[in-house]
């Protein structure tokens, strides 16, 4: 049989998966990430960080850990079963970053340290990067030891996140490699509501 003979036969075949993977996967979710995402998440930062600086906030081992460790402070945005954005956060016992918090997580801390937000190349600019924040904003007012998250950024995106609702704290002590960073507070307003609604 010819190729083109052939085709009709072919096409319910290659298309099927495609079919089914629509009824099952949703179009759009939100869930917090896992060790198993750690790959999707690192080829992303590789495209958003490392072919621009040639460095990246959280290297595959150390997105690893932190998704083990402390995995309910990660959000992803995934579509069609695709992430298409993250953040990563772990848990940091002060108010002001210092050295230790790029690596290590203080179970008892009430400071989210947020070591990245990326979008996918292909999602940027839909405003995706706000909105993922503002949820991760609304999710952290839910968990009652959470007072503060903090994050280093490169100046050119302060504005972006005083958008979101962060202040700017000042230069940061860390920096990384000749980078150097500017550090920006968010104030999480759960702990004072929960205070107030536990008079009742
Ligand atoms: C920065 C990033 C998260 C923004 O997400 P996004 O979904 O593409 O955001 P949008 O394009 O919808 O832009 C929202 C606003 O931020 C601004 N903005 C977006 N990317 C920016 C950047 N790299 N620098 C400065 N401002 C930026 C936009 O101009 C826009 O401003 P406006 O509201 O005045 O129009 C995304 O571009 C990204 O993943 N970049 C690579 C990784 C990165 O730099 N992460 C942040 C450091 S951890």
């Amino acid at each position: 049989m010819s190729v083109t003979g052939a085709r009709p036969f072919l096409k319910p075949i290659l298309e099927s998966p495609g079919r089914q993977r629509r009824h099952t996967l949703p179009a759009s979710e939100f869930r917090p990430l896992n060790p198993q995402d750690a790959i999707s998440v690192f080829e992303i930062e590789r495209e958003a960080f490392i072919s621009v600086s040639g460095e990246c906030p959280l290297h595959l081992d150390e997105v690893r850990h932190f998704l083990t460790l402390c995995p309910e402070l990660s959000l992803g945005w995934f579509e069609q079963g695709r992430l298409v954005a993250f953040i990563i956060g772990s848990l940091w016992d002060e108010d002001r970053l210092s050295e230790g918090a790029l690596t290590l997580h203080k179970p008892h801390g009430h400071t989210v340290h947020i070591h990245v937000l990326a979008v996918h190349r292909t999602f940027r600019q839909q405003g995706k990067g706000p909105i993922l924040m503002w949820r991760y904003q609304q999710y952290l007012r839910c968990l009652p030891y959470v007072r503060l998250a903090v994050l280093m950024c490169e100046d050119d995106l302060v504005p972006f996140y005083k958008k979101s609702g962060f202040k700017v704290l000042g230069p940061c002590s860390i920096t990384v490699a000749h980078l150097t960073f500017t550090e920006m507070q968010y104030a999480i307003g759960g702990h004072a509501l929960m205070r107030r609604n536990s008079q009742f």
